[in-house]
């Protein structure tokens, strides 16, 4: 009945290589070195961490899940919505239980998954609309933390940040995305974001560090990513997979050592970069939220907050906060 999904591409493979590139040149030639952990995520990248959410140890996805199955339905007669916008939407199923809440309940009528990857974003579209036939589907294929200004308008909106991404961000780079969401925002229209909460560091690290090495794997990913896109030499398996709970940020830090003394040439930018044995980079941030914090940051970047809902064992949160 509805139409084939449309993608509007605000992000050309230039435009994400030119990134690569300028970020990899300043994290290799800063002093402590540092990688985004936005360049996870290939292909390879994007089906490790799949696998992640699978591990016993790894409790974030499956937290969120239970939890908004469990509260779908309040926060679709909250939200109200006719415009879904889901930001960093990759694969996941959690779209569903929205999509399905969100139309029974509440008069939601087109679907704005928006991705980095074009491929992602085209078969989650596809199956989407496969599978709700009277939603309009509108992909975009932009940077979420640049392209907000891109997004639709018309029709009251929810803007869905799920999975605990956010916690990628420095809080400076919170302040500035928060702020940038509620200006695109009109008032009476939402965010919902998913953010794991500060729990026990004996059940944090073991999801950044499980038996089963797929974190190491996912985690040394970005430097195959190196390797292929900017003809890098990086040797992966000569780098240690460290996960380190940082109590004073209250946030994990996934960093790679060097296991001996290395000369890297990364050819695309004419750039050679030394190790030394034992040098750690920093290649994530997955801060972790207590719930004042969490209202706090979004007082301060001008929202109402509105409803918050927790698990059980109080390791994730969702908070749909309204723009005034
Ligand atoms: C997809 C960003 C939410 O920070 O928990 C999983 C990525 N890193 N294991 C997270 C990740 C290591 C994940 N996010």
């Amino acid at each position: 009945m509805n139409a084939v999904p449309t993608l509007e591409i605000h992000l050309s493979d230039d435009d994400l290589t030119a990134a690569l590139r300028s970020d990899a040149r300043l994290g290799l030639t800063s002093d402590p070195k540092w990688l985004p952990p936005k360049w996870f995520y290939d292909a390879r990248g994007s089906e490790l961490f799949e696998q992640i959410t699978e591990l016993p140890e790894y409790y974030p996805t499956r937290t969120e899940r239970a939890l908004l199955e469990r509260v779908v339905g309040e926060i679709a007669r909250g939200a109200r919505a006719e415009v879904l916008v889901e930001l960093g939407s990759g694969s996941a199923a959690k779209t569903r239980l929205l999509l399905t809440a969100l139309t029974t309940e509440g008069p939601l009528k087109t679907y704005v998954p928006q991705d980095v990857s074009s491929s992602a974003l085209r078969a989650a579209a596809d199956e989407v609309a496969a599978e709700f036939p009277a939603l309009a589907v509108h992909g975009v294929v932009s940077d979420f933390t640049e392209t907000l200004h891109n997004l639709p308008r018309g029709g009251r909106r929810m803007i869905a940040f799920l999975g605990g991404t956010i916690g990628n961000l420095v809080p400076a780079e919170r302040a500035e995305f928060l702020a940038g969401i509620h200006e695109v925002l009109e008032p009476g229209e939402q965010l919902l974001i998913g953010a794991g909460l500060v729990t026990d560091p004996a059940v944090l690290v073991p999801a950044y560090d499980d038996a089963a090495g797929v974190t190491a794997e996912f985690n040394r990913n970005v430097l195959h990513v190196l390797n292929s896109r900017l003809d890098a030499d990086f040797v992966p398996e000569k780098f240690d997979h460290i996960a380190v709970w940082d109590a004073d940020n209250e946030w994990i830090e996934m960093r790679l050592a060097a296991t001996e003394d290395m000369t890297v040439r990364v050819r695309e930018l004419d750039l050679t970069v030394e190790f030394a044995r034992g040098e750690q980079m920093r290649t994530e941030i997955s801060a972790k939220f207590r719930v004042d914090g969490l209202q706090a940051e979004l007082t301060d970047a001008g929202f109402r907050t509105g409803q918050v809902w927790t698990d059980p064992d109080d390791r994730f949160a969702l908070v749909l906060a309204g723009r005034v």
